[in-house]
């Protein structure tokens, strides 16, 4: 079992704590959905004011559902459609403080009222998005888009299924 308690007073702290606890958690582990499946909960955990928080995988040149934690969500998701397939496609990343003013916004969850997309690349190659959904208008800001870029860039090997063997537990 894992024990990763993250308790921080400010949002720059539980940043540190969380991308700390995502590197020791997916460290030496090959298997891609393996780590989204542990990322996601341990964000789910972390991160306040959440309703949905996973991954969407680029499978040849589509966006489809990966692991995530909150209620089921749409499966595939053309590049340039909603919030997710814009980040995929621009490969910029999405800060959208109120999704019903996002045009072709994806409606998943009926509750998300703001969202951010994170693009997770390595080595040049798009692996995946990481989506995270709040039911509070603008929960997230600019300092959230940059830990999660932070948290992207260090998690990205993890999931691009370059680790070599796991490490003996
Ligand atoms: N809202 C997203 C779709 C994914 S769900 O939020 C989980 C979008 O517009 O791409």
């Amino acid at each position: 079992m894992y024990e990763f308690k993250i308790e921080a007073a400010d949002k720059t702290e539980l940043y540190r704590q969380l991308i700390e606890a995502a590197d020791a958690l997916t460290a030496g582990e090959p298997d891609a959905i393996a780590n989204m499946a542990n990322l996601a909960a341990l964000i789910w955990e972390s991160l306040p004011d959440l309703n949905w928080a996973g991954f969407y995988r680029n499978v040849e040149g589509e966006l489809v559902l990966g692991p995530f934690q909150g209620r089921a969500a749409c499966i595939r998701i053309p590049f340039g459609k909603g919030v997710c397939g814009t980040a995929a496609a621009t490969r910029e990343p999405q800060l959208v403080e109120d999704v019903h003013a996002f045009p072709g916004h994806i409606a998943c969850d009926s509750a998300s009222a703001s969202e951010l997309v994170v693009p997770i690349e390595h080595d040049a190659r798009l692996i995946a998005v990481l989506d995270l959904d709040s039911p509070r208008v603008a929960r997230f800001d600019a300092v959230d888009r940059d830990f999660c870029i932070r948290l992207a860039q260090r998690i990205a090997p993890r999931l691009a299924g370059v680790e070599t063997a796991p490490p003996q537990r």
